[in-house]
C-alpha cells in the first residue's frame, strides 16, 4: 500500500484505506483509548485506538512515546468532534496494523515545545529542533526559491556554473578562512567570500550568463543576518548596463516573493547613495516608515548657540526628525538616545518639543522665536510632537541621526507590519577613506567601474568620485549589491593605484583575472543576492538561523558537530604546520 503524508487526509479520504509512517508528536491515553497525533513532512493527523477493536494494535502502540517512528494503516474515519485548529481536524485514523518503525530516546525537548529548551541546547539537537513545523517550512520555502530562481534565471539564458571552494583569496574585504595544502607545505587555499574573479572570467570565456547559488566564507563578527558561511544567488551578465541588471532582479523578485504571498511591486524606487545617506542616514534605509532626516544648517547657522555655528562654520551640518506624539518623551528616553548619537560619534542630541502651543528646544534662550518657529516648521513638528537635532561632521550626523530614526521608530511602533519597501541604492562612492591608515579602500571592491562622469575626479578628489555599484534593500536589510566592473586596464591600474596596491601586489592578488581582461574582456557586471536574508525576509524570520539547516552560532561554532574542533597532531605535522604555545585547548572542542 503507498504512503499517505499525514497532513494530507482529508474528508474525501473518508472510507478509504491509507497508510501512515510518521514521528509520534503526542499521545494521550483516555482510559483504554489511545489518540496519537502523527506528524511527518506534509502536517499532523489524529490515529485514535480503541483496546476492545484491536488487542494487538493497541498492544504495539501502547508503548509508543513521543518522537518514535511508527506505521500504521487503516480506515479514515470522520471525527465525532472535529479539531477546526487542524488542518486534518476532520478526520481520523483507525488503525488496524500497527509497527514500530524505529523507537526513540526520551528527548531533550520536544520540538513543539523547543522554544523552552534554550537556543544552545536546540542547536545541539538541531536535528529535533528542525522537526517544528516553522523550521520545515522556512526550509521548504527555502527550496522553492532556489527552484525559481533557477528556472528564472535559466528561462533568461544564464547557465549555472561551479566555481572552485578551494581558491586563492577573494576580494570582498573580509578575513578569509585559510585551508592549508598538504602537497605544498606553507601554502594555503582561501575558502572564496564570493565566487567574484571567476564569474567576471566566465564572462571574458564568453559565457554571457552566469548563474550561481555559491557558498562564500566569511571570517567576520556574526550579527542576526550574517553567518560565516552564507550563500548567494550570484549573477553576472556581459553586454549589460545598471538598468538591465535592475530589471532582471525585479522580474526575479516578482517571481519568487508571491512565493511567500507578497507582491512586490514592478519597479523599486530608487535613491542615489547621497540621497539615501542625507534623508535617511544610512545606506541600507527602511522605508517602511518615514521620519525623513530634514537639514536645518542654513536656518541655525547663524544662531546663538555655539554647538550649532561653530558646526557649520567647521563645515559641518545640523539635521534632525521629528517624531508626531512623542513630546511626552522622559529625561530617561532621551538619555537613552543621547547615547545612541555618541555611540555614532557624535557630541549628542537634542530635543525640540512642541507642546502646549509651545515651541521649547532643549537648551533655553539660545534660539530665537522666529529660528523656533522656522525649525519646527521645517521638520513638519506639529503640537505633541518631539524632535532630535544633531549636529555633527555631516557622516557623522547621518551616521547618529539614521540610528535614532530606528531606534525611535521602535520605540513608538511606527513599522507597520506586513509591509514591504523596496528600494535600489545607486551611485554609491568609490572609494571610502580609512583615515587611520591613511589610505582608500573600495567601498565595493576593486573591480568596480567609477562612473564614467567621475573619471576626472579619479586624481583630483578620489572621495567624491561615484560607482557604478548598486545594492537592492529591503525594510532596511542589504538583500543583494553588484555593479558594473571595470573591463578596461587603463581603469583598472588607476583604481588599484589609488587603492594603494602597487603593480607587483596587483599582480600578485589578482594577476589572473588582470590578464584575462587583456584578453577581450567584454563590458560586464552582475550582482549576488544574500539567499538566507532573502528568505529571512519572506519568512519573516529575526535570525539568519532560523532559515539555515545547520548554522553557526554567533562564535562561529557549531554546537551538533562541535567544530571547529582539534585535530590529531600528525594531521597537522602532515601539513608542515605547529601550533602557537597559546593555542592550547579552548572551550570550542
Ligand atoms: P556582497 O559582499 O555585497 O557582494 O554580498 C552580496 C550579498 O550577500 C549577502 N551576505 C551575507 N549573508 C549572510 N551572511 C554574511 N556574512 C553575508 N555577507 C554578505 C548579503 C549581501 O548583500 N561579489 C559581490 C557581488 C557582486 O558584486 O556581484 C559580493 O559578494 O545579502
Amino acid at each position: 500500500m503507498q504512503r499517505r503524508g499525514a497532513g494530507t487526509l482529508s474528508t474525501s479520504d473518508i472510507g478509504s484505506r491509507v497508510l501512515l509512517q510518521a514521528w509520534v508528536r503526542r499521545r494521550r491515553d483516555m482510559g483504554g483509548l489511545i489518540f496519537l497525533d502523527l506528524r511527518d513532512r506534509s502536517g499532523l493527523a489524529q490515529v485514535a485506538v480503541y483496546p476492545e477493536a484491536h488487542p494487538e494494535v493497541t498492544a504495539v502502540l501502547s508503548v509508543a512515546r513521543a518522537e518514535w517512528v511508527i506505521e500504521v494503516e487503516g480506515e479514515v474515519v470522520a471525527r465525532e468532534s472535529p479539531n477546526a485548529k487542524m488542518a486534518t481536524g476532520a478526520v481520523e485514523l483507525l488503525p488496524d496494523r500497527a509497527k514500530i518503525l524505529s523507537p526513540s530516546d526520551p528527548p531533550p525537548f520536544v520540538p513543539d515545545a523547543a522554544g523552552d529548551a534554550g537556543e544552545d541546547t536546540r542547536l545541539r539537537y538541531r536535528y529535533l529542533d528542525l522537526r517544528r513545523e516553522e523550521l520545515q517550512h522556512n526550509l521548504a520555502l527555502r527550496s522553492e526559491v532556489t527552484q525559481a530562481v533557477r528556472n528564472y534565471c535559466h528561462e533568461h539564458g544564464f547557465l549555472e556554473i561551479e566555481t572552485p571552494m578551494l581558491t586563492r583569496s577573494t576580494p570582498e574585504g573580509a578575513r578569509d578562512y585559510l585551508v592549508p595544502s598538504r602537497v605544498h607545505r606553507g601554502s594555503f587555499y582561501a575558502l572564496p567570500q564570493s565566487p567574484q574573479i571567476f564569474k567576471q572570467i566566465l564572462m571574458v570565456s564568453g559565457f554571457e550568463r552566469y548563474l550561481q547559488i555559491a557558498r562564500c566564507f566569511r571570517d567576520e563578527d556574526l550579527r542576526a543576518d550574517r553567518q560565516p558561511e552564507f550563500t548567494q544567488i550570484d549573477l553576472e551578465l556581459s553586454f549589460v548596463d545598471e538598468e538591465d541588471v535592475i530589471r532582471l532582479v525585479e522580474g526575479l523578485f516578482q517571481r519568487v516573493f508571491p512565493l511567500a504571498g507578497i507582491e512586490p511591486p514592478r519597479e523599486f524606487p530608487r535613491l542615489t547613495y547621497a540621497e539615501a545617506m542625507r534623508r535617511y542616514g544610512s545606506d541600507r534605509p527602511d522605508l517602511r516608515f518615514a521620519l525623513e532626516i530634514i537639514d536645518l544648517s542654513d536656518l541655525l547657522a547663524t544662531s546663538d548657540f555655539r554647538a550649532f555655528s561653530a558646526t557649520v562654520a567647521d563645515g559641518g551640518v545640523i539635521r534632525g526628525f521629528a517624531v508626531a506624539g512623542a513630546a511626552g518623551a522622559s529625561r530617561k528616553q532621551v538619555d537613552g538616545w543621547v547615547k545612541v548619537a555618541r555611540r555614532c560619534g557624535a557630541a549628542g542630541a537634542l530635543t525640540l518639543r512642541r507642546r502646549d502651543g509651545e515651541i521649547q528646544f532643549q537648551v533655553k534662550g539660545v534660539l530665537n522665536d522666529e529660528q523656533l518657529n522656522a525649525t519646527a516648521e521645517a521638520l513638519g513638528l506639529e503640537e505633541g510632537g518631539l524632535a532630535l537635532i544633531v549636529a555633527a561632521p555631516e557622516a557623522t550626523a547621518a551616521a547618529a541621526l539614521g540610528a535614532l530614526r530606528l531606534e525611535l521608530a521602535a520605540t513608538y511602533d511606527l513599522i507597520p507590519k506586513g509591509e514591504h519597501a523596496f528600494v535600489w541604492i545607486t551611485e554609491f562612492p568609490l572609494f571610502e577613506r580609512d583615515e587611520k591608515n591613511d589610505r582608500w579602500h573600495s567601498l565595493h571592491h576593486p573591480f568596480t567601474s567609477p562612473d564614467p562622469r567621475d573619471l576626472e575626479l579619479l586624481a583630483s578628489a578620489p572621495g567624491k568620485a561615484r560607482s557604478r555599484a548598486y545594492d537592492v534593500v529591503l525594510n532596511g536589510m542589504e538583500l543583494g549589491g553588484g555593479s558594473i566592473r571595470i573591463h578596461e586596464r587603463e581603469i583598472q591600474s588607476r583604481v588599484f593605484e589609488l587603492l594603494g596596491i602597487d603593480a607587483e601586489e596587483a599582480e600578485r592578488r589578482f594577476g589572473f583575472l588582470l590578464e584575462a581582461l587583456r584578453y577581450g574582456a567584454p563590458p560586464h557586471g552582475g550582482l549576488a543576492l544574500g539567499l538566507d536574508r532573502l528568505v529571512m525576509m519572506l519568512v519573516g524570520a529575526d535570525s539568519i538561523r532560523d532559515v539555515i539547516a545547520f548554522p553557526k552560532t554567533a562564535s562561529a561554532t557549531c554546537l551538533m558537530t562541535a567544530a571547529p574542533a582539534r585535530v590529531e597532531q600528525v594531521q597537522v605535522e602532515e601539513l608542515g604546520l605547529a601550533l602557537a604555545a597559546e593555542a592550547e585547548p579552548q572551550e570550542a572542542d
